[in-house]
């Protein structure tokens, strides 16, 4: 190794020890996670990188919990009804991972064991090349590097990559690599995501606190609350009609959603874009309620119809009895709307 490389070598390895030492000290406690290495159980590691992947931490604690008192362990969860780890995920949303963590569940128990490498993590189900990382990292301690949205922008703003984060992923992957403590891999990985989360957060960063402050290009820069740049596609606006239907005895009528693409596999009331045959004389109750999906969001007006028999696949239910069919977050919110309409969401 000729000198400058092996200077900026010796920089970075003190750089990562600076960050570790202040995780050591300042580093959340979470629930999922333990301190000076790997985690002792892999299921634990993968359960909440599941979680994870599309929600924050703080929404993500008191479902951990819940579900981990349900589902203990990889067996647990392995041998479950699908339909009752919806139940369990009811809330969290992007329903496909709960579908995906269960099938995982069934491939390590079948298999006889977690795989070890990124090859074998690859193959299991949900689980794309961020959340390989994490889980190598974080339940083997393997020298793996995460990146969420916290590590990207404590990369962009230590660089001041000031480009739209699409455009300059490979130069983020690859300086987050270097900077990567390879004795420590589980603990570098917590301790740069809580650098991100705690220290450098978009608004408001407290450089003053950051143990990588002399190292940070962008801390005295007037943009570096605009670092890093998103380059945030449009969501598209679908507007349709939700229909709640409701019987002599006061319920309601619901349906089951097929068990592929969007949502599969959850309860909801009929809804579509035109009006149905069978919703002739429903009445708009003024209410409306949206969701972002990834893609879209679909905003749905509701309509109120009393009618005793519907022609169209689905069932009477009670409202009280609602626990028991796992609802998308969107029909939880339809639900609610109607029930308790001054605290609908507009
Ligand atoms: N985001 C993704 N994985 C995480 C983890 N293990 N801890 C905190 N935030 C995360």
């Amino acid at each position: 190794m000729d000198k400058v490389p092996f200077l900026r070598y010796i920089g970075v390895m003190k750089q990562s020890k600076l960050l570790l030492e202040w995780y050591k000290n300042f580093g959340r406690d979470l629930p999922w996670r333990v301190k000076g290495g790997a985690h002792p159980d892999p299921y634990v590691i993968l359960v909440s990188e599941f979680m994870l992947q599309q929600t924050t931490v703080k929404t993500v604690i008191p479902y951990f919990a819940r579900f981990m008192r349900r589902f203990p362990t990889l067996q647990d969860l392995a041998a479950a009804d699908i339909e009752d780890v919806y139940l369990f995920w009811q809330g969290l949303g992007y329903y496909t991972r709960a579908k995906s963590l269960h099938a995982t569940a069934q491939m390590i128990m079948e298999r006889g064991s977690f795989p070890q490498d990124r090859k074998g993590v690859l193959k299991l189900k949900g689980i794309g090349n961020y959340t390989a990382s994490s889980f190598l990292a974080l339940a083997f301690n393997l020298p793996e590097t995460v990146i969420d949205g916290n590590v990207i922008r404590v990369i962009c703003r230590l660089y001041n990559l000031t480009s739209p984060i699409d455009e300059i992923m490979p130069i983020i992957q690859d300086k987050a690599t270097a900077l990567t403590d390879k004795e420590n891999p589980a603990d570098y990985a917590s301790a740069i995501m809580d650098l991100g989360a705690m220290i450098c957060t978009p608004k408001n960063p407290q450089c003053l606190l950051c143990p990588w402050k002399s190292f940070c290009k962008s801390k005295d820069l007037p943009h570096l609350e605009s670092i890093p740049q998103k380059s945030k596609p449009e969501k598209k606006a679908k507007n349709a009609f939700v229909y709640l239907i409701i019987n002599s005895n006061g319920e309601l009528f619901i349906r089951k959603r097929s068990e592929k693409g969007l949502l599969s596999g959850l309860y909801e009331f009929p809804w579509s874009e035109t009006p149905p045959e069978f919703a002739q004389g429903a009445k708009d109750t003024g209410l409306e309620v949206s969701h972002i999906f990834t893609h879209i969001k679909l905003n749905l007006k509701i309509q109120a119809l009393y009618l005793d028999d519907v022609q169209t696949d689905g069932f009477f239910a009670k409202p009280d009895d609602f626990k028991n069919y796992p609802f998308s977050t969107l029909m939880s919110k339809v639900y609610k709307a109607y029930a308790r309409p001054e605290r609908g969401d507009k």
